[in-house]
């Protein structure tokens, strides 16, 4: 798929405030400075279209994109930073369940996890509760960049000896990188391909 135009829509902390059209939904969630942000910029070819940054948190709000004028990419805030307070977590927490919970225009997540760690309790715990949820979802392995093809394989493997101890299959994933583009044009299929449907 070819992105002809991609537009910042929104940002809300509030659900029902998205936007109401029925085009459908992407949305890209993970931990904190995985490259969520970076991800976005990168499919769509805008330097800064979604905002980055090297300190964990820089996402706060649900923000809305619309690409070539028929369907949303949404940018979520990232979970599981530590220097964030109790307080800070809960309110995440609520517009994050409201989030999923209330967007039936959601076709899929693209859970993003960076490739260089060994699998995280806080992103196993999340795509199991999108799991139990019923949401469907994809995992999106960032930053390929920074490891050797094999070490890249043996995440990959660890990742789905883990997962395949409570799900009977591996969820369809991407590996990617945001600097050399890696993943962009098979993820940019695979939307493309939902869309269609
Ligand atoms: P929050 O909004 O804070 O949750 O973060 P985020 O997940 O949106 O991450 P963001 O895209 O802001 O990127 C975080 C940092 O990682 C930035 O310094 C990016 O430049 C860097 N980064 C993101 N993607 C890649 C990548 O594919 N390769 C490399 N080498 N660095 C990346
Ligand atoms: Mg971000």
């Amino acid at each position: 798929m070819k992105i002809k135009s991609a537009e910042f829509v929104m940002s809300n902390s509030d659900v029902e405030k998205c936007p109401k059209s029925r085009l459908p939904e992407y949305a890209f969630i993970g931990r904190s400075n995985v490259g969520k942000s970076s991800l976005i910029n990168m499919l769509t070819q805008r330097k800064s279209l979604a905002k980055t940054s090297g300190r964990p948190g820089k996402t706060q709000l649900i923000n809305h994109f619309l690409i070539n004028k028929n369907w949303h990419l949404v940018d979520l805030p990232g979970y599981g930073y530590a220097r964030v307070s109790k307080t800070a977590k809960k309110v995440f927490q609520k517009f994050i369940t409201q989030y999923f919970g209330l967007r039936e225009q959601l076709v899929t997540a693209f859970v993003l996890v960076d490739i260089r760690h060994n699998p995280q309790p806080v992103d196993l715990e999340f795509m199991q509760w999108l799991g139990e949820n019923g949401i469907p979802f994809s995992i999106v392995f960032t930053k390929a960049d920074k490891l050797k093809p094999k070490a890249i394989e043996n995440h990959v493997e660890a990742y789905k000896t883990i997962l395949l101890e409570s799900w009977e299959d591996m969820p369809n994933y991407f590996i990617t990188s945001s600097s050399n583009e890696t993943g962009k044009d098979d993820l940019l299929e695979y939307i493309d391909e939902l869309n269609n449907n």
